[in-house]
């Protein structure tokens, strides 16, 4: 699948065959592809565990708990659960040394003492601000953005979940306290269409992106939607006609109780 087409199939799946184990190799794919994504002073706060509804403990399975729609941990044959490990950027000195000394950051001989007079000081004045909520969210979302689309590659169809049972879960995977749980995702082979009824929809793209300054929207070529378009990267919008039909018949086969929306 083209670069294009994943982005645009990409949807959240909350519909996935209970039945259908996932090969790990295609779990490794995800992580690789997570592992190599960009992250601030190339720190790589993102971390995960791998939770295999067939192997996992008791405890730990039981442990993993979503408030909407919570019936896509009982479906799902893998969840895993993405953390950000704030210890990370107690050796950010190290990342940043290793990209110097690549030749990915600085020029010239005078760069390895400026580096550790200057740069390195300067992040570490400001340490502890780092670990708090913000820039490293970004970069985790980065790679777990990244995953998700090795996933849709690979045939898979995944959904990420908010818990506010965060704290438990962090305890039960035996994860220290220097550790954020960032969102539960959970992995398997689709039970819904690829369209999975539609594309979303979105806010109009003058009113999310400006030019130059806030206010000015960023022109949206016409030329450019079409050629998108063309490329499955913008598909049909929800709901496809058939998409009622669908969920009735997803609802029955997968035994999802009620109104499904906790
Ligand atoms: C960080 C994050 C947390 C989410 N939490 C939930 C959740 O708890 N339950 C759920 O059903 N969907 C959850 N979603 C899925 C969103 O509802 C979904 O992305 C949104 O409706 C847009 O649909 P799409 O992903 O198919 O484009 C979450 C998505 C993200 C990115």
């Amino acid at each position: 699948m083209e670069l294009r087409e994943a982005i645009g199939r990409r949807r959240s799946i909350r519909f996935l065959l209970p039945h259908r184990p996932v090969e790990p190799e295609k779990i490794q794919r995800m992580l690789e592809a997570a592992r190599i994504a960009s992250h601030w002073g190339n720190v790589q706060s993102l971390r995960a565990v791998v939770v295999f509804r067939d192997s996992a403990p008791p405890e730990v399975r039981d442990a993993i708990t979503a408030p909407i729609a919570g019936y896509q941990i009982r479906l799902a044959p893998v969840v895993i659960v993405w953390y950000l490990e704030t210890a990370a950027i107690d050796e950010q000195a190290d990342r940043l040394r290793e990209l110097v000394k690549g030749g990915a950051l600085g020029f010239g001989e005078e760069k390895e003492k400026a580096l550790e007079e200057q740069l390195i000081p300067i992040f570490q004045s400001i340490g502890d601000k780092l670990k708090e909520p913000g820039l490293s969210e970004v970069d985790c979302g980065q790679g777990i953005a990244q995953a998700t689309l090795m996933a849709f590659e690979q045939g898979l169809g995944t959904c990420c979940l908010g818990s506010p049972n965060t704290d438990e879960i962090r305890q039960r995977l035996g994860l220290p306290d220097s550790c954020r749980i960032l969102v539960l995702q959970t992995v398997g082979y689709p039970a819904e269409s690829p369209e999975a009824g539609g594309q979303r929809p979105r806010q109009p793209f003058e009113k999310l992106f400006h030019m130059n300054g806030y206010g000015n929207p960023f022109p949206r070529s016409e030329t450019v939607v079409e050629e998108l378009r063309s490329d499955q990267l913008l598909q049909d919008p929800m709901p496809l006609p058939w998409r009622e039909a669908e969920l009735a018949y997803l609802k029955r086969a997968l035994g999802i109780k009620g109104h499904g929306l906790l």
